[in-house]
């Protein structure tokens, strides 16, 4: 039996008017390849530092509702000696916690991966409770081949998807379903459609067989876009073209449609879910948000650089990206305000 009442006030939390999730949940390889772009050593203070300044930022809660940790995060403190979940939790922002052990290939599919974690992921699920974290997410990738993905990564990956948000309901946690095609290679947006259709039909398939309640879910996929070496189309026909396989394959029934950014610039990730909420004109089924790693982090982490005295301006940076991302939330946005 699922604690409904329990999930539904984190539903109910995480897809507040004007708000939207921040990715912060970087394994630590993952950061440390963002921390070395920018000349960052990836130390476990620095990660510490970082992640705190950003749920610290003052004002952040008025536009981010959630915030997706790694494991190594709960237990690290602010300066202020407070753990970083609580720190989150009093700015009005609920913790979550990526509970996915990454990818390895997918045996007997070429070139396509499978997500690991499901091994004691209840056990696991128990003690993340207690340190505070309310929401789970948990990633998976396709990448888009002549022959990828192939239908067993397809069905596969679907199947692991849904065991996870099953298990995670049933530990009184909202799952965050993640499946990323992936912006990498020379397809165009037609290709990026009909695999990401067939991706998320797979997905509520598996979902519905494993009795995972859609109320208490909160959708994360990728916007409907070419592969990285193709231009990105207008927004508008970002906008159009995602919007058309999500009303194909997402039931009603789920609340929020959090998109992530994948490799997208700040702006064009903030114009692009703006273009969503006005061509939906508040008429679509669900929330449509974000929930961005990059986009929302790039301007900040490139601004700090590990350097303490950078602190307040790589916070003004981030709190303004997030003002954006919220006022893109509800068709609000204009280009003319990144000046600002
Ligand atoms: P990006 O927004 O950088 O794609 O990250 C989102 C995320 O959480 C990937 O799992």
């Amino acid at each position: 039996m699922v604690d409904s009442q329990r999930l539904a006030e984190t539903v109910q939390r995480l897809t507040a008017p004007g708000r939207g999730i921040l990715a912060a949940d970087e394994s630590t390889p993952t950061i440390t390849k963002r921390f070395d772009a920018v000349g960052i050593e990836s130390t476990e203070e620095n990660r510490r530092a970082y992640r705190s300044l950003l749920v610290t930022t003052p004002g952040i809660g008025e536009y981010i509702g959630g915030v997706i940790f790694f494991e190594e995060t709960l237990d690290q403190r602010t300066d202020g000696g407070e753990t970083i979940p609580e720190a989150a939790d009093k700015a009005s922002i609920v913790p979550g916690i990526k509970v996915d052990k990454g990818t390895i290939e997918l045996t007997n599919a070429p070139g396509d991966k499978i997500t690991q974690g499901l091994d004691n992921l209840g056990e696991r699920l128990k003690g993340y409770r207690e340190k505070g974290a309310r929401f789970t997410k948990w990633r998976n990738v396709y990448a888009i081949g002549h022959h990828n993905p192939t239908p067993l990564a397809i069905e596969a990956n679907a199947e692991v998807l849904a065991r996870y948000a099953a298990i995670a309901q049933e530990q009184g946690f909202v799952p965050i379903v993640e499946p990323e095609v992936l912006m990498d290679g020379d397809h165009d947006a037609e290709r990026c459609a009909q695999v990401t259709e067939a991706v998320q039909h797979a997905v509520f398939a598996a979902l519905i067989r494993h009795r995972v309640s859609l109320e208490y879910m909160i959708l994360k996929p990728n916007m409907v876009v070419p592969g990285k070496s193709h231009p990105m189309p207008s927004a508008e026909e970002v906008a159009e073209r995602t919007l058309t396989v999500l009303r194909r394959t997402v039931p009603a029934a789920v609340p929020s449609i959090n998109f992530l950014s994948g490799g997208q610039s700040p702006e064009q990730a903030t114009a692009n879910l703006n273009a969503m909420a006005a061509a939906s004109g508040g008429q679509a089924p669900w929330v449509l948000s974000f929930s961005y790693a990059r986009a929302l982090q790039q301007p900040p982490m490139e601004i700090w650089a590990g350097q303490s005295d950078r602190a307040d301006e790589a916070q003004k940076a981030f709190h303004h990206r997030a003002r954006l991302n919220a006022a893109a939330r509800a068709g609000a946005y204009s280009p003319d305000m990144e000046a600002a």
